[in-house]
């Protein structure tokens, strides 16, 4: 079994680590199609950029996601329009399509075989008491001038009551068009990029940036683009309390049943997203779904078996080539944050809360970033702006802190399991002598036991079977079940415990 279908393809030769102070203009700190983007637009503009990356290029949110490449992102049109009017709304899918421009400009410039396919992207209901949001978004996308068609008649093995098209969408391996965007960026003198090197903090002084890394190294620029995923050392803006973390899975198998090329998602929980990928001389279906909040858990089955009974029963799907799943952020105002990180630091440019629609929204940010950079006037500034107030001032933003306040006592007090054993390849949370430590067994039996106390805000983490991960409940900092920071506000690892030492 592979992880990811993206990554199993990637073959790029590694880059060295950052061992020693550096001084750039421009400094981006993550490399994911986010980094990527915004790096190769600024060396365009005759900049000294370096891209640094705690683990490996593409290995984060990008290098596990559907790729869909398109402007329906979700159900959003409607809501967007309710809370700031039609004309802002028109700037969010101008700005998408925009960067779905920059893409297709992309791939035929830097001749990118990246198996990118333009077709309609769907979002389709089961159910009938969902019709109205159906077409409340086509009244919606109409409004905005979207090309796009209401239809019941969509050829899946399932009975749909009813769809809306967007024309002109696409889709295609992400890690194919980015292996070509850094080559081309790496072709530059002025260009960098290091691979495992983590950015602890960043600070601004004087129209400087300084930013520390954990093996001690500094890095001075003009600019930081903060493009790793979860803003890195940003407590100033409260992120943890305005990005909420939710994680999909997905599955990759040869199928039986056809698929009408196409991109499809729909309505109802649980979400179910659907498109097929070329794979070798053949084509894999992808369903993506079984969404939930970081680090709470909905049942007992995996969410990858779930995805795999759905893809039997309805295309015949032989067991699944690939299984792998990460999280994304969402904002409690659906658009993302893009741009100055504050007042007081205007030179830190943040790029996060894509909520699962990233491939376009990575590009706005890298055009938005490079404007930003280059004072060039910007019709999205303010809409993107990150210290918006529409945000906060929404009963999601309260119930979604209020539920970490929660997890944060309750988990405490909950009484979990004593017994320190556990079956090969599982792990869980563990109360001994009055403190929480996970203990995972690997597959050779060898046990790893951590500190599951969350290093950002003290939380308690929970164990996610799918993914063998810790998962914060509060906030959705992941670890490895060796205690490896992934991703999210904490930045720090999980201490690892040797038994001895607790006893
Ligand atoms: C399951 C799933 C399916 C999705 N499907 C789609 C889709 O079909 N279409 C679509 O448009 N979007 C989709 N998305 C969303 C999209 O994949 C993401 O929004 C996008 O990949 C985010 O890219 P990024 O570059 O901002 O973040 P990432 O890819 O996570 O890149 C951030 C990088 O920063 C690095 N980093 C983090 N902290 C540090 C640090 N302190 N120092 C140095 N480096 C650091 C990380 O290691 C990582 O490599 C999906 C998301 C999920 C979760
Ligand atoms: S991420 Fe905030 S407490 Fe864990």
């Amino acid at each position: 079994m592979h992880h990811s279908l993206w990554l199993d393809q990637y073959n790029m030769k590694g880059f060295p680590e950052l061992n020693n102070d550096l001084e750039v203009d421009i400094l981006v700190v993550g490399g994911g199609i986010t980094g990527i983007t915004s790096a190769l637009l600024l060396v365009e503009e005759g900049f000294k950029v370096a891209i640094v990356e705690k683990f490996k290029l593409m290995h984060g949110t990008t290098g596990h996601t559907t790729a869909k490449v398109t402007i329906q992102h979700g159900i959003v049109y409607q809501d967007l329009i309710k809370r700031f009017g039609v004309n802002n709304t028109q700037l969010y899918v101008d700005s998408n399509i925009k960067a779905h421009e920059l893409i297709k400009e992309n791939i035929k410039t830097l001749e990118i075989d990246c198996d990118y396919e333009e077709v309609t992207s769907f979002i389709y209901t089961q159910k009938t008491n969902k019709l109205k949001k159906i077409e409340n978004e086509y009244k919606a996308a109409l409004k905005l001038n979207i090309d796009s068609f209401l239809t019941d008649q969509l050829k899946l093995p399932f009975d749909v009551k009813g769809a809306i098209g967007f024309k002109n969408q696409a889709h295609f391996n992400v890690t194919k068009y980015l292996h070509k965007l850094i080559e081309e960026f790496d072709r530059n003198d002025d260009s960098y990029i290091f691979e495992h090197s983590k950015v602890m903090k960043v600070t601004e002084e004087d129209d400087k940036c300084i930013s520390y890394l954990d093996n001690g190294v500094k890095v001075k620029s003009r600019f930081v683009v903060m493009a790793s995923h979860y803003p890195v050392n940003c407590t100033y803006n409260m992120y943890f309390s305005k990005l909420k973390p939710s994680i999909t899975y997905l599955i990759a198998a040869k199928h039986h049943v056809p698929l009408d090329n196409g991109d499809y998602i729909n309505v109802e929980k649980p979400t179910r997203s659907l498109r097929t990928q070329v794979y070798h001389d053949d084509r894999l279906l992808l369903i993506a779904g079984e969404n939930h909040q970081t680090g709470h858990k909905s049942d007992n089955l995996s969410h990858f078996d779930n995805l795999e009974i759905f893809g039997r029963e309805y295309f015949k799907i032989e067991k699944p080539l690939y299984r792998f799943s990460t999280q994304d952020y969402y904002t409690f105002d659906k658009l993302p944050y893009i741009g100055r990180l504050n007042l007081k630091s205007p030179h830190i440019i943040v790029a996060t809360g894509y909520k699962k629609w990233g491939m376009t929204t990575s590009h706005v940010a890298a055009i938005l970033a490079r404007d930003l950079i280059t004072n060039k006037k910007t019709a999205y500034e303010d809409l993107y702006d990150p210290i918006r107030l529409s945000d906060k001032i929404n009963c999601k933003y309260f119930m979604y802190n209020l539920k970490s306040i929660k997890c944060f006592i309750t988990d405490r007090i909950k009484s979990k399991e004593r017994e320190f054993d556990v079956e090969k390849g599982m792990g869980k949370v563990v109360s001994y002598k009055g403190k929480k430590y996970g203990v995972y067994k690997d597959d050779e039996g060898k046990t790893y036991i951590v500190d599951v106390v969350c290093p950002h805000l003290k939380c308690i983490l929970s164990f996610n079977p799918d993914h063998k991960t810790y998962d914060c409940p509060c906030h959705g900092s992941r670890f490895t079940y060796k205690g490896k920071y992934i991703d999210g506000p904490s930045i720090k690892d999980l201490k690892r415990i040797n038994f001895k030492d607790i006893n």
